[in-house]
């Protein structure tokens, strides 16, 4: 690989109209691969056609006119990956600082109006200054032409950003509006503002790094849904997720030969503990459950209490979103319920089936979570599910409380299968809370209060800490055995695979943003 890509430097330095082999070395410094090298690892080999190698800027401006670069600043083309086609651009951070003039955004918007009518992926490396400086309107014109074209292909055909070097100012909105940002680790960093006007405006010192590098985007803000230490893992990371998803919102994802054997995974049955207040790792519960190997977590290190992201279950692509007991006992708050609600959207408009594991002792509490807005940022996972029409299952594993059990994905708001396990708890609240308030009179009254307490709690917890009163009205299918989940799963996915949900017509919701 790396003769190769020597071999291919050295012819690519000479298309260059000078300087070519220095500013190639000057990337390579830092750490990053060229623009051709980044799309010559993510394509299949030999599958990349280039589209608008010899266009220039048309600036006349500072100087502009003696300085031309084939391509301006950006390799845009199609080729394939896993024999899939992928339309691509790759900004070019050897050319003017990767900036964005006027042709080089009419570069990407012609790809992407390619991939719009023919149905395929649009996969943006972004490596750049941002907007040409000597070009001034202009360029900002080429920024809003790819905005718009990245708002009327949402939805449509699976967009997928990488920042593989700065991202700054608007040009930040681009990878925003697309499905999925990568980012790679100390070689790139996305802000609105960077550190020296944060430094005027607020009086903080930052770091481009502590502002908006891979881990800061990872971990507080959200905006990256993964990360990677280098380029090359970055590109994998690119290919392995194409591989969960269809090529539009017409098809349906791949599926990987499967047949039925002993789906029988008694590995599930020592999971939950006997203690309700004790933690487990959700994680396991997703493996013994679905294909080995086959989890691609989407956001790991942000709002650490939901888990999502892609696996196969019987080789079909699925959607998993899980509460984590680990972390905060597994609640809904801001920030999970966000993360969560755009992880149901996209595999919503790209009809990848929806899995639920529910453990959830309610909403997160607090002064904090209230002053956030956690009633709109609830309400969006709500409104997620109740709008999905992709096949959706539930497993309930242990707690189901309050509203939240409403909204993961009950079957109230159109989840079409419910199950769950023996340890399942549905119910308003904790038995312990329920008690103290239904039954305080005789609480206090009573000559031991304890032990009156221990005894309601008992009462209360052998009438609603079971599956059984829901599975009675119907609104849980089946109680199931953890070992049977799997197979079950395949089972129930498989009888809904042509699912079809005609929704009154309206020109769009009205998510509650
Ligand atoms: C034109 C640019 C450029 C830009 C970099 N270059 N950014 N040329 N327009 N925006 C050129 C440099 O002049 C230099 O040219 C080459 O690219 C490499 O840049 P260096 O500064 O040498 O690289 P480095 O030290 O790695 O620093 C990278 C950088 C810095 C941090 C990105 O170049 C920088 O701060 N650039 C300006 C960023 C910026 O303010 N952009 C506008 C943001 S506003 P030579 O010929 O010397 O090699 C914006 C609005 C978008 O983007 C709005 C959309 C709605």
């Amino acid at each position: 690989m790396q003769d190769k890509i020597k071999d291919l430097n050295e012819k690519l330095a000479q298309a260059y109209l000078g300087g070519g082999e220095k500013r190639i070395e000057k990337q390579h410094a830092n750490k990053k691969l060229t623009a051709r090298e980044r799309i010559q690892y993510v394509l299949d080999e030999g599958s990349f056609e280039e589209i608008g190698a010899l266009v220039t800027h048309r600036t006349k401006d500072f100087g502009m006119d003696k300085q031309q670069f084939y391509g301006d600043g950006v390799v845009t083309g199609y080729g394939t990956i896993d024999g899939r086609l992928v339309y691509i651009f790759a900004q070019d951070f050897t050319v003017f600082g990767g900036s964005l003039s006027e042709t080089h955004a009419e570069k990407i918007c012609k790809i992407m109006d390619l991939a719009v009518k023919v149905g395929a992926p649009l996969i943006g490396l972004n490596d750049s200054g941002g907007a040409r400086i000597q070009e001034g309107v202009r360029s900002l014109g080429g920024y809003a032409d790819i905005f718009y074209r990245n708002v009327q292909a949402s939805g449509v055909i699976p967009q997928l950003s990488a920042i593989m070097g700065p991202c700054a100012g608007g040009a930040v909105y681009s990878p925003a509006m697309t499905d999925f940002t990568l980012m790679v680790e100390n070689t790139s960093y996305m802000f609105v503002t960077g550190p020296n006007v944060v430094k005027t405006v607020t009086n903080e010192e930052v770091t481009s790094e502590e502002l908006g590098g891979a881990s800061t985007h990872a971990t507080k803000s959200g905006v990256a849904h993964k990360t990677a230490s280098n380029d090359v893992e970055c590109l994998e990371d690119i290919k392995k997720l194409l591989s969960y998803l269809p090529q539009n919102n017409q098809e349906k994802p791949k599926a990987l030969p499967f047949e039925l054997g002993d789906e029988l995974r008694e590995e599930l049955s020592d999971i939950v503990p006997d203690n309700a207040n004790k933690p487990y790792d959700m994680h396991e519960v997703i493996s013994g459950i679905i294909d080995e190997d086959s989890f691609y977590e989407i956001h790991k290190d942000h709002a650490e209490n939901i888990i999502v992201g892609f696996a196969r279950l019987g080789g079909k692509s699925i959607g998993i979103v899980a509460n984590q007991p680990m972390f905060l006992a597994g609640v809904l708050d801001v920030n999970s319920s966000k993360k969560a609600a755009r992880f149901v959207r996209f595999c919503d408009a790209f009809n990848i089936p929806l899995l639920t594991l529910e453990d959830v002792p309610g909403f997160l509490p607090g002064t904090d979570q209230e002053w956030n807005g956690i009633i709109v940022h609830g309400a969006k996972l709500l409104y997620a599910f109740s709008e999905a029409t992709v096949p959706r299952i539930t497993v309930i594993t242990r707690k189901a409380y309050g509203g939240a059990y409403d909204v993961m994905n009950s079957k109230h708001i159109g989840s079409d299968m419910n199950f769950a396990w023996p340890s399942a708890e549905i119910a308003v609240m904790g038995a312990k809370g329920a008690a103290e308030i239904i039954f305080r009179k005789e609480i206090k009254e009573a000559d031991d209060p304890e032990a009156k307490w221990k005894e309601k709690e008992a009462e209360y917890a052998e009438k609603f800490a079971n599956p059984y009163s829901a599975t009675e009205r119907g609104f849980i299918d089946e109680v199931i055995l953890p070992k049977d989940t799997r197979r079950k799963l395949i089972k129930a996915f498989a009888m809904l695979e042509d699912k079809e949900v005609n929704r009154p017509k309206r020109k769009h919701g009205n998510i509650p943003l």
